[in-house]
């Protein structure tokens, strides 16, 4: 099939490129003129396993093609792919979806009766409606449908090429039919298909990033009332579970979501609920906001706690830039916003990350970076681990002893096993867990709730 995907972002970089993998002849469009040139150079715009290999096969096949033209796009295909971002707007909490309507906008003098509008971005419940409409008064026998995309960060390729589900919105046969034909691979390895009206469609995208959400900060809320209780939020965690109706995953603690989806769009679910008079069904919306903004503070606090009550001439080093492990991402970064508080404060901060460093000194150019842990840990008072970074975990605690001032850990992603740490002689501090100091008594597991007061006790 021909096809188009406009706005070549994380999320239509992958769109374009993996459609191309499995058979269509695509062209990728962009307004961003750099962007699309070093895509034709086989240069992804970010950094996703799978993806160099992706691209560089599709653009030496001719399958995948770029421009920077919606004219282009019109001729090339009658079914077309919007890509582009819907960010949190500037004067409130609600989606901005300028880039989508100009995208229609663009698109509607050339398009030829029968084409189809699929969006894929993250919109409110109801835009798909409005834009077929709007649509349709300039350009007749066109039509939108909705098909939200579930990629996470990391593993995008995968997530594209193997979905959980696919999820379409459509108000005709023949919208579905042409989905069903894009997705033939997907569908011949029993992918599920869930067909419905494109506002539950759009719905379905909120709907799955707010339960995560939810589930993210109610975690985090059960590590807050451990530390009051003086309880192991890794034991509770754990044996919630275990529990085939709950189940492990997006229930570990620690600093809390952060990247470009789940915060935004949260938000601007909240946002859109109260338009159209739901504001009390997602209520929670709001409470999952501040707990997981909480958890920047709680860590901050935490961190002068540990420090004596003051971050002033201090030297703070501070593991993780990027906002989750396997991706260079630091927009809306937990990890970040506790180092830039803690320099802000008056603490010498030196951050390092394995993939993120450009994109954080790019962000936050007021801090200190480096490559190295052991160089990072250099005279620190105080270590914080703030993003859950595979490479942390195997970590020599004893000759980082060495090199550090004060040997106190502060593990505010809960994921490095802290018995090796407490062993080579530091305190070791996780929220919702018994603080691990060197006075303390042996305990027999990390894990058993016993041998330390709590990290922060109320
Ligand atoms: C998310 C959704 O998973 C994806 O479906 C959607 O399309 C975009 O938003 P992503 O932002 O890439 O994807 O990251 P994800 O892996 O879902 O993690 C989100 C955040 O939650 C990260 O900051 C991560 O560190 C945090 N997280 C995740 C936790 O704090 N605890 C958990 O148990 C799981």
């Amino acid at each position: 099939m021909k096809i188009t995907v406009i706005g070549t972002g994380y999320v239509g970089a992958v769109h374009a490129a993996c459609m191309a993998d499995i058979g269509h002849e695509v062209l990728g469009v962009d307004v961003d003129a750099d962007r699309i040139r070093a895509l034709a150079s086989g240069r992804a715009p970010v950094h996703e396993p799978g993806l160099d290999e992706i691209l560089a096969r599709t653009l030496a096949s001719g399958r995948l093609r770029l421009s920077t033209s919606l004219a282009d796009a019109a001729a090339a295909a009658s079914t077309h792919f919007i890509c582009v971002g819907t960010p949190q707007r500037s004067d409130g909490q609600a989606a901005d979806l300028r880039y989508v309507d100009a995208v229609i906008d663009g698109l509607a003098p050339h398009l030829r009766p029968g084409s189809l509008v699929v969006g894929k971005s993250t919109v409110p419940a109801g835009t798909a409606v409005r834009l077929g409409a709007r649509l349709a008064a300039t350009s007749p026998g066109t039509e939108v449908a909705w098909n939200p995309e579930f990629l996470r960060e990391g593993s995008a390729v995968e997530d594209t090429l193997r979905p959980a589900r696919l999820v379409v919105g459509v108000a005709s046969a023949h919208a579905e039919a042409v989905l069903r034909a894009v997705y033939a691979p997907m569908l011949r390895a029993k992918v599920p298909f869930i067909s419905t009206d494109p506002t539950t469609a759009e719905l379905v995208k909120v709907a799955a990033n707010a339960f995560l959400a939810t589930k993210i900060s109610f975690i985090n809320a059960m590590a807050e009332v451990c530390d009051a209780a003086a309880a192991d939020v890794a034991v509770l965690s754990a044996a919630l579970g275990a529990d085939p109706r709950i189940g492990p995953r997006f229930l570990q603690s620690g600093l809390g979501f952060g990247g470009s989806c789940f915060p935004k769009d949260i938000r601007a679910f909240a946002a859109r609920a109260a338009q159209i008079g739901a504001a009390e069904s997602v209520e929670i919306l709001n409470e999952v906001d501040r707990i997981n903004l909480r958890q920047r503070r709680r860590t901050v606090d935490r961190a002068r706690e540990l420090l004596g009550g003051s971050f002033t001439g201090r030297r703070v080093a501070v593991l993780g830039a990027a906002f989750k492990p396997d991706s260079d991402d630091v927009r809306d970064s937990p990890a970040l916003a506790v180092a830039v508080a803690a320099s802000r404060e008056g603490a010498d901060v030196l951050v390092h990350d394995p993939q993120a460093l450009d994109n954080a000194r790019a962000t936050c150019p007021e801090l200190t970076y480096a490559s190295d842990v052991p160089k990072v840990c250099d005279d620190a008072d105080l270590v914080l681990h703030l993003t859950a970074w595979q490479e942390y975990r195997k970590l020599n605690p004893a000759s980082l002893a060495e090199v550090v001032r004060t040997a106190v850990l502060l593990d505010a992603r809960n994921s490095l096993d802290p018995q090796p740490w407490w062993s080579a002689g530091w305190t070791v501090c996780v929220p919702g867990r018994p603080l691990l100091s060197p006075s303390a008594l042996p305990s027999t597991s990390a894990s058993s709730g016993r041998g330390g007061e709590q990290c922060m006790p109320s």
